[in-house]
């Protein structure tokens, strides 16, 4: 999928701006605080109604003013459709062909983003929230069933916790909720499971192109109980181990909540021995797996990538975009300075957008 064109009323720093894009590669140039971000924010906004940056929609809206628009026109498979978002302080609407999207899992579908930002070079020494949110984003897109075990988990594990709240506890009503917690979670895990061995088919190979050296990569999920014909009756005993520690602390402190997962990267974890640099070609990696295992190649993501080239040293630039332009689709690269060639270059001054050139 490609998206043709974007139009920003009142976004951030921009009051109205429209661009054509190139259905391969977008080069955004500009100075700091030009708009860039900005720019890639508002397609990745499209994708997931929420942004990478700020969960306030306030953020988004340009100095307080009383809306903010994101119109795009998307294609796929042929078929254009065009999306509208409109934001106000206190809420957010979806429209596809002028017709409302009540779910967000549809906005997905019409326009799929994966995006890689400065900070997830931090991905495996961050919180393990971010590599859990990681799985989450995938597998939500990838499969309904997932996303609607997860939206229960969540559910289940609020009632667990204002049970858990509450002066005199009705240990009844608690284990009605922990069997169906259970349940859920034995779902969630194998689906984590599966999607971390798919991604690691792939890994090894994208990590060696990128950075030009046979590397062998492993995602290790870490689950909090483990896999086999007994997990049911193994996490049933671990609630109950725990029950008066969940009471003492008044919230469930185990499940797929606290699940985490390790890089190890030829041989050592990541987060204990790697470079900077390494940690950015093997997090790069890793964002990108879920692109290749998407076989139709009409439902192909938009890739953001957000000053994704700093930090790395010239050989890694040169990979980095010889990967860029012969393995995926239609790509944004946002950058302060630029030598790349094939590619449409857009430069963002004082909130305007001038596409400089048609390719080169
Ligand atoms: N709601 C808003 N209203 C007005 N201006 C805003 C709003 N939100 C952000 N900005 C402005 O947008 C600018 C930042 O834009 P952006 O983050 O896209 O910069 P950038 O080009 O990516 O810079 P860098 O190269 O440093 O990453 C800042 O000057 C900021 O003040
Ligand atoms: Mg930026």
């Amino acid at each position: 999928m490609i998206v043709k064109n974007l139009i920003l009323r009142n976004f951030r720093n921009y009051d109205y701006v429209k661009v054509e894009f190139d259905p391969k590669l977008n080069v955004i140039i500009g100075e700091n605080a030009a708009g860039k971000t900005n720019l890639v924010e508002a397609i990745y906004f499209l994708s997931l109604a929420r942004s990478f940056r700020t969960s306030e929609i306030s953020d988004l809206i340009k100095n307080k003013r009383q809306y903010s628009q994101i119109e795009a026109t998307v294609e796929q498979d042929t078929i254009t459709k065009d999306i509208v978002a409109l934001m106000t302080s206190s809420s957010k609407k979806f429209i596809c062909n002028e017709k409302p999207i009540r779910k967000i899992s549809d906005l997905s579908k019409l326009i799929n983003v994966i995006v890689f930002e400065p900070k997830d070079t931090l991905m495996f020494s961050d919180s393990p929230l971010v590599r859990r949110n990681y799985l989450d984003i995938n597998l939500s897109k990838k499969s309904p069933i997932y996303l609607e075990n997860l939206m229960m988990f969540e559910k289940l594990l609020r009632e667990r916790n204002a049970i858990l709240k509450k002066d005199i506890i009705d240990k009844i009503q608690l284990n009605v909720v922990t069997e169906q917690m259970i349940e859920v979670e034995e779902s969630i895990c194998k689906y984590r499971s599966a999607y971390i061995n798919e991604i690691n088919n792939i890994l090894s190979r994208l990590i060696t192109k990128l950075k030009g050296e046979k590397e062998t990569a492993e995602l290790v999920y870490l689950p909090f109980m483990k896999l086999d014909g007994e997990f049911k009756s193994s996490c049933a005993r671990a609630y109950e181990h725990n029950v008066e520690s969940d009471i003492k602390h008044k919230m469930t402190q185990i499940g797929i909540h606290r699940e985490d997962m390790k890089l190890i990267l030829n041989g050592k974890d990541i987060s204990q021995q790697g470079s900077q640099g390494e940690n950015r070609i093997a997090v790069i990696a890793i964002k990108l797996a879920p692109y290749f295992l998407i076989e139709d190649k009409a439902k192909k993501p938009i890739v953001i990538l957000d000053d994704v080239m700093s930090e790395l040293d010239d050989d890694h630039k040169k990979r980095l975009l010889m990967f860029i332009k012969n393995e995926l689709e239609q790509v944004f690269i946002t950058t302060t300075k630029t030598t790349i060639k094939d590619a449409s270059i857009y430069e963002v001054s004082e909130h305007i957008i001038t596409r400089r050139n048609a390719k080169w």
